[in-house]
């Protein structure tokens, strides 16, 4: 299988199957100097981890991440980082019943269409056992751009199901299974999960992204876009549907003397551009909005076809999450941060002695 790498001078390739050995991932072109331990995983292994509350799979995977290269007494090399997690929890026997089967909304009939073959154990390749090292790759990204850059990446569940927040206190994030920014719904959300998961049926969900603190100049004119860049990447992500960019798909309806971001010497009064304009960063928050479809792996029954062309039953027992997009905001924060860290080395490889420019307009008015 082609294509398992993305980023140009910061290139990450991932690597593994859900039910595997193990998952791992080459992060090439990672700056020297940076000090890296097994610890600094630990927080967004454990936030993407399944298995912590009942809203996720009950899948438990310890997740315990071996750095095997590219890093000399805590602190990186400059060589390629190869980073390895073994797989503990894999049931792969749940499987056995679907093997031959196309789950309807899943990657089996198009894995099988071009390949001709394919490892149905818990998904395979298509299983998002994969954004695990995705994750890790994002920790270092996350880690230089904060040291290098002060940029501060933050995401959270915007919408699950029909429910949106009432309120949005990023604040409360952290302190719940929804990362949900609005408390006093934590339990409307436990409720509405309870009921779900009892049905046996499945809900989409929508993830918000920011980075704050991303200086103006990062991203490039035409191919390299900085909001072509970050689609592309939040889009490569299982189950996503749809990528949206400041106001994204709402700026249809609006006007231009609404939409447009009127400066200032004190700052830009209005972000509805999401901190893009002509692909290069403007210095204002990065704004990302990224939806989630549905699990496809139910155990409600379905009429499908199996690979000998038979109409069969389709019915997919296993551990499987409700609700995908409640594991993923840190995925979406890690790919972002991915290709942050990228475009900020091709931004300095081509544009590192330009220096700032003035005038520097403010992020926010003050
Ligand atoms: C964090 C996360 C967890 C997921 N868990 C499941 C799961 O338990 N069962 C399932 O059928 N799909 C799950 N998916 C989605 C599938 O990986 C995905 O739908 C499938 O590979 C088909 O690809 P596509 O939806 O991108 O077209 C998950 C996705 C994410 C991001």
């Amino acid at each position: 299988m082609s294509d398992n790498s993305f980023g140009r001078l910061l290139r990450v390739t991932t690597f593994g199957e859900s039910h595997g050995p193990a998952i791992g991932c080459v992060v090439d072109g990672c700056p020297p100097g940076i000090a890296l331990a097994p610890e600094d995983f630990r927080r967004d292994l454990d936030r993407r981890a399944t298995g912590k509350t009942r809203h996720t799979s009950a899948r438990r995977e310890a997740d315990d991440i071996e750095i095997l290269s590219g890093v000399y007494e805590g602190v990186t090399t400059g060589t390629p980082i190869g980073l390895l997690i073994r797989n503990t929890d894999a049931r792969s026997q749940d499987y056995s019943r679907i093997a031959e089967q196309f789950r309807p909304g899943h990657a089996d009939y198009t894995y099988w269409q071009k390949y001709g073959i394919r490892d149905p154990r818990g998904g395979g390749r298509s299983s998002a056992r994969e954004t695990t090292m995705r994750v890790a790759a994002g920790v270092i990204a996350k880690k230089w751009l904060a040291e290098r850059h002060g940029v501060r990446i933050q995401g959270w569940l915007s919408q699950l199901g029909t429910v949106t927040p009432a309120a949005t206190d990023l604040g409360v994030v952290e302190g719940n299974p929804f990362f949900w920014p609005d408390a006093a719904q934590v339990p409307e959300l436990e409720a509405y999960m309870d009921a779900l998961r009892k049905s046996g049926d499945s809900v989409g969900a929508r993830v918000d992204v920011v980075a704050e603190g991303v200086p103006p100049g990062w991203g490039a004119p035409i191919y390299g876009k900085l909001d072509a860049e970050l689609a592309a990447a939040l889009m490569s992500i299982n189950a996503v549907k749809g990528v949206e960019i400041g106001d994204g798909f709402a700026s249809v309806a609006q006007t231009g003397s609404e939409h447009r971001d009127v400066a200032s010497p004190a700052g830009f009064e209005s972000n509805h551009a999401g901190g893009v304009l002509g692909g290069i960063s403007s210095g204002q928050d990065l704004r990302c909005s990224v939806a989630f479809k549905p699990t496809s792996s139910l155990r409600l029954p379905t009429d499908g076809v199996d690979i000998h062309g038979n109409v069969v039953e389709i019915v997919t027992t296993g551990r499987h999450d409700p609700c995908v997009g409640i594991r993923a905001i840190p995925i979406c924060e890690a790919m972002v941060a991915l290709v942050l860290m990228d475009q900020a080395m091709r931004h300095r490889a081509q544009c590192g002695d330009v220096g700032d420019v003035a005038p520097r307009i403010p992020a926010k008015k003050r």
